[in-house]
């Protein structure tokens, strides 16, 4: 039996369905983690989404669970120890979502930066009265200084755009990729903090641990220019999110674009909310209709390879596989 969380495309069900019973959970907000737990119990497969929070608890009352396959690349979600100590492989959704996402967190730096958002509401609340020399002014991207945290797939992906706008790029991650620097002629700066002081955008591409979480924070906002932009496609709370209110609010950076928040959704009324230089969009950074429909393959994908006792194609722990059920 294979427990889908939620409806996703039909090819990855019926793919699914071609090794296993399959049942998906109906309704289009995630299950509570209780209706989870229930439906989880009795199968040797979950395809969850970045919405499941599957724990130490849950993992541990799945007697013959096999995999869990999340449809993201970010597995936060999941407790992958716990799931490698019990021998439960988990799968995830990378490369196809890369070049997606970074589109996306290059649509909101130029959200951002060129008061897009603000423009449209503008032009549609009718006031929109003549050209004006003096208002909308936002801040150039092209030859801009663009520094990247987390020089992974999607920070390299950002990374290049961020060349094609004739950006310098600078880059921090843990650990330094020469070959990469090489080829698109980018910098590697050792520290966050002097990444922060010269960047005019800084775009956010790490995984969320438990270093990363807050890896922005006060502090951090104080490093940056009056001047900068910052972008977070990576999670929420990779940003002290109080102290980033504050930062726009006292115009200590000049605007957001967030594709991220803590929690999701954010409450209409949240004080980020109330700022006129954010743009949020609702974590829809991978949301286009192939790469959606190819993420959900690939978790089904992970699926059948692992209820076939075949290593699945991309799998977080290979080393349960030897412990494997
Ligand atoms: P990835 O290739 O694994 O890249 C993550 C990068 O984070 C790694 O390169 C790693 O650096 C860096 N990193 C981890 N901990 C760090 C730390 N403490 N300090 C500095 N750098 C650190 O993953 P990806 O495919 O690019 O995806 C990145 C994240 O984006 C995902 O985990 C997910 O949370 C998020 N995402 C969001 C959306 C969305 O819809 N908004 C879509 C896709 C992905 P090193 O390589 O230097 O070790
Ligand atoms: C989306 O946020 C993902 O991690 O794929």
């Amino acid at each position: 039996m294979v427990y889908v969380t939620r409806p996703i495309f039909t090819e990855a069900i019926e793919l699914l369905r071609q090794v296993a019973e399959v049942r998906v959970g109906q309704g289009d907000t995630p299950p509570p983690y209780d209706e989870v737990r229930q439906q989880a119990r009795d199968t040797d497969a979950v395809l969850s989404l970045l919405t499941e929070r599957i724990d130490a608890p849950l993992l541990e009352q799945c007697p013959g669970l096999k995999i869990v396959a999340n449809m993201a690349v970010g597995v936060d979600n999941i407790n992958v120890a716990a799931a490698t100590r019990l021998g439960i492989l988990v799968g995830n959704t990378p490369d196809v979502l890369t070049e997606t996402t970074a589109d996306l967190a290059f649509a909101l730096l130029l959200a951002a930066a060129r008061r897009i958002v603000e423009g449209d509401r503008f032009v549609r609340d009718g006031k929109w009265k003549t050209w004006s020399p003096m208002e909308f002014l936002g801040t150039d991207v092209w030859g801009a200084t663009l520094g990247i945290v987390g020089l992974g797939r999607i920070g390299q992906a950002v990374a290049r755009r961020g060349r094609g706008f004739a950006m310098q790029v600078l880059y921090h991650s843990r650990t330094r990729k020469l070959d990469v620097e090489e080829a698109l002629g980018i910098r590697f700066e050792p520290t966050l903090t002097s990444l922060l002081r010269q960047s005019d955008f800084v775009s956010l591409h790490v995984s969320l641990t438990q270093e990363t979480r807050h890896l922005i924070g006060r502090a951090q906002l104080a490093a940056m220019k009056p001047t900068a932009v910052l972008v977070n496609t990576a999670r929420g709370p990779v940003i002290d999110q109080d102290a980033l209110v504050e930062a726009l609010r006292t115009e200590q950076i000049a605007a957001a674009g967030l594709d991220v928040t803590e929690p999701e959704p954010i409450p209409a009324s949240h004080a980020l909310l109330q700022l006129p230089n954010v743009v949020v969009t609702p974590h829809i950074a991978s949301a286009s209709q192939a790469t959606r429909r190819q993420m959900a393959v690939i978790a089904a994908t992970n699926i059948v390879e692992a209820l076939q006792g075949r290593l699945p194609p991309h799998c977080l722990n290979p080393e349960a596989f030897g412990r494997r059920r």
